[in-house]
């Protein structure tokens, strides 16, 4: 295949990344863009040296090779149908849907079509996740008494977005409940969640918590601890913790880590934090996109998360919604195997 032509529907905080890790991809020869606001898809466009689309239908009539779909949760399962219905691959952002009942027409859709749609769960292509799969796989951990995931921000963002995010854990946890779920290949069967509203109480009023912990068993009776905050004034914080019989290894521990020691004289980590999900995660942005330009070629991507695994992981974040709202355990619905 010649060089490919991908469309980009979607230019808001990470549609733009997107758009200028597409250009930057070897193997693009040409970028359209569609955004709700023309002007800005126009802007962005120009910017890049991209076309732009007056609308996804126009996008999709260029004839492009692939579809990213960067746009707000509620759309994405109507852009992916679109997609999938002209018969590229898609990558979309995640979630698949809002919620697990609004994604499995979805991934029925795809799945009777035949549709090749991947979801993005970019820290299945960061280095660290990578290794800490690879080691437990390996057997190098051993059995694990405790697996440990955080996902703090540094800043809350607007509480707009938050009273139209889903919650935290669908907001921001569902990456957590993805890694866990695939570095360890068990499935989360229960979860038990609770959470605290001590930063803007706007947040609160607007349904939601700022900070949260997810006890979750996995389907061998394996625990992890899953927590997130909006409010982490030391610096963008994610990393995995896998504590085994044999050994302990941490993904997301170097000189960048947003924490220090408070033992005398230990000068670990040294560096500067990170400060958004941008600047942690800006490689594998870019790998996710490379594999993405690979599987649309048909020459790999399978580090690429599936749409029925990014389900999986809505199934968990919702299970958690509810048990933060009851505040009871959950039981997870076994997980779907279509798409
Ligand atoms: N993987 C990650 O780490 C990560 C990080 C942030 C956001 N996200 C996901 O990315 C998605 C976008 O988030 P964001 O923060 O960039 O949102 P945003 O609101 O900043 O941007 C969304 C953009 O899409 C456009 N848009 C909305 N609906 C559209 C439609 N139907 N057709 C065309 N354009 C439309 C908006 O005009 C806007 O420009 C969300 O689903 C979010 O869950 C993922």
């Amino acid at each position: 295949m010649s060089d490919l032509h991908l469309g980009l529907v979607g230019v808001g905080r990470i549609g733009v990344m997107h758009a200028r890790n597409i250009v930057g991809t070897p193997g693009v020869g040409r970028l359209t863009i569609a955004d709700v606001d023309p002007d800005r898809a126009r802007q962005v466009a120009d910017e890049l040296g991209a076309s732009a689309a007056r609308d996804v239908e126009a996008l999709l009539a260029a004839g492009v090779d692939g579809l990213v779909v960067a746009t707000g949760t509620a759309s994405h399962p109507d852009l992916i149908r679109a997609g999938v219905d002209a018969g590229v691959p898609v990558f979309s952002e995640k979630p698949v849907a809002p919620d697990v009942a609004l994604s499995l027409p979805v991934l029925e859709h795809v799945a009777a079509r035949a549709g090749v749609v991947r979801i993005g769960h970019q820290r299945r292509c960061d280095p660290g996740y990578r290794e800490a799969r690879r080691a437990f796989a390996a057997g190098e951990l051993g059995w694990l008494h405790a697996v440990r995931a955080v996902t703090c921000d540094v800043a809350p963002p607007p509480v707009a977005f938050i009273a139209t995010s889903g919650g935290l854990f669908r907001d921001v946890s569902v990456h957590d409940f993805d890694v866990v779920r695939w570095v360890t290949g068990r499935d989360v069967v229960e979860v038990y969640a609770r959470g605290s509203s001590n930063g803007d109480p706007a947040i609160a009023q607007a349904g939601d918590v700022d900070s949260a912990l997810a006890v979750c068993t996995l389907d061998d009776g394996t625990l992890a601890v899953v927590t997130a905050s909006r409010y982490n004034g030391a610096g963008h914080d994610v990393r995995l913790e896998l504590q085994g019989s044999r050994a302990t290894l941490q993904v997301g521990l170097d000189d960048s880590s947003a924490l220090r020691s408070a033992e005398p004289g230990v000068r670990f980590p040294s560096g500067t934090p990170h400060a958004t999900f941008a600047d942690r995660f800006a490689d594998a942005y870019r790998a996710e996109i490379t594999a993405f330009t690979d599987l649309v070629r048909g020459e790999g991507g399978e580090e690429l998360c599936t749409p029925a695994d990014a389900v999986a992981a809505s199934a968990v974040a919702d299970a958690a919604q509810e048990s933060l709202r009851t505040g009871v355990p959950v039981r997870v619905p076994v997980p779907v195997t279509a798409a």
